[in-house]
């Protein structure tokens, strides 16, 4: 039970109740579209520009993260709508890469774990059987991307795709899946984790030893830096691994890099900047990175002792209130709640900086039912 003092539990029912009000309008109103950003508080459809995208799960999985609070057909409905969109993906298996997990795990996987559906769950089970093709069986990482010039590359963000890998493990009674997604999980710790809790975003290994051959920098300020969502991916990645596994060096990964996150997250009073070492000017700050987090703290602080876990607690409720004090908008007529996500740190051009991104949403409503004590675990 997550230890909350009254006046939190008042926010909470709060929050809550606005965010239900409008998601009920939204699911309605975009249904038939699989968003990932909004324009002037209308959604926007990767359906129809780019069906492989990466996030083209979240907006069934929040939607069947609702559903499974409120038991409203209105959000099954549209989550299932989205589904089916994004069957067209596997239409095209080359252009399909590590993100197979955030896709389906979160729309199919999630219909099936709470419907029972079983053409979503061998929707599912094929989007494992992708992931784990992409297993370096030499060299113990999963590649991100597709291309040669890219095949050695492993990136932190994957730690959240291998739940997949722990469920088809399961579903299938085959232990070689799960095996993958441990061995991919240990090489993040070695090379991804830093001594002090940050984390590479990318590393390149060599593809026949696993050696690294060099960090590069990815989505953050440069390559020493760390990038808040690169951070805030390892903190709930890492602690879905020892969920899924219960081993501890991933609950000692967990608490290393939830503390780091929580210490720098103090710094600007929870509103997180995009990278945690960027110059103290120009200020961009990435929404996305706090709510992710937060849902990481709230699982770390159901396995820790007591005053442990109040820290935990109290730190995602933070990082959860100062989104919803900055960033929130409970407008009904608008389609995006978390405004202000940051894609990347802006180095070259300002695309994609502060603006709504749906995972920004997809989180903080996971983080809201964690705290409401909702215990589907969506991951
Ligand atoms: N997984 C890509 C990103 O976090 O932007």
């Amino acid at each position: 039970m997550l230890y909350m003092i009254n006046e939190n539990k008042t926010w909470l029912e709060s929050a809550w109740k606005k965010t239900e009000k409008k998601m009920k309008k939204v699911a309605v109103r975009s249904r038939g579209k699989i968003p990932y950003t909004a324009a002037n508080g209308v959604h926007n459809n990767m359906a129809e520009s780019c069906i492989d995208w990466w996030t083209n799960g979240f907006w069934s999985g929040l939607m069947w993260l609702m559903y499974s609070e409120t038991h409203d057909d209105d959000f099954k409905e549209t989550a299932v709508n989205g589904e089916k969109l994004l069957d067209k993906a596997f239409e095209k298996y080359e252009l399909l890469h590590h993100d197979v997990g955030f896709m389906w795990h979160l729309s199919a996987g999630a219909n099936y774990r709470l419907t029972g559906d079983l053409k979503a769950r061998n929707k599912n089970l094929f989007a494992a059987s992708i992931l784990a093709s992409r297993y370096n069986i030499n060299a113990s990482y999963i590649r991100a991307w597709n291309g040669r010039d890219v095949e050695g590359w492993s990136i932190i963000d994957c730690m959240m795709n291998i739940p997949l890998l722990y469920w088809a493990s399961k579903e299938l009674n085959d232990d070689n899946l799960k095996n993958i997604a441990t061995a991919h999980a240990d090489m993040a710790l070695r090379d991804h984790i830093r001594d002090d809790g940050s984390v590479n975003h990318i590393v390149e290994h060599d593809v026949t030893t696993g050696n690294v051959v060099q960090i590069h920098g990815g989505q953050g300020y440069s390559k020493n830096s760390c990038w808040s969502r690169g951070a805030a991916w390892a903190v709930y990645g890492t602690i879905l691994s020892y969920i899924h596994t219960q081993k501890q060096e991933y609950l000692d990964a967990a608490i290393k890099t939830a503390d780091y996150f929580i210490e720098n997250s103090k710094k600007t009073q929870y509103k997180v900047l995009v990278d945690f070492r960027q110059p103290s000017e120009p200020v961009y700050y990435d929404s996305t990175a706090g709510v992710c987090a937060a849902c990481g703290l709230l699982e770390i602080a159901k396995y820790v002792p007591e005053d442990q876990a109040k820290n935990y607690t109290e730190a995602a409720i933070n990082l959860l209130k100062a989104t919803d004090e900055n960033f929130c908008d409970y407008d009904e007529n608008t389609d995006a709640l978390v405004l202000c996500g940051t894609e990347r740190y802006p180095l070259e051009n300002m695309n994609g900086v502060h603006i709504p991104i749906i995972y920004g949403d997809f989180f903080y409503v996971e983080a809201l039912l964690k705290l409401k004590g909702n215990d589907f675990l969506i991951w």
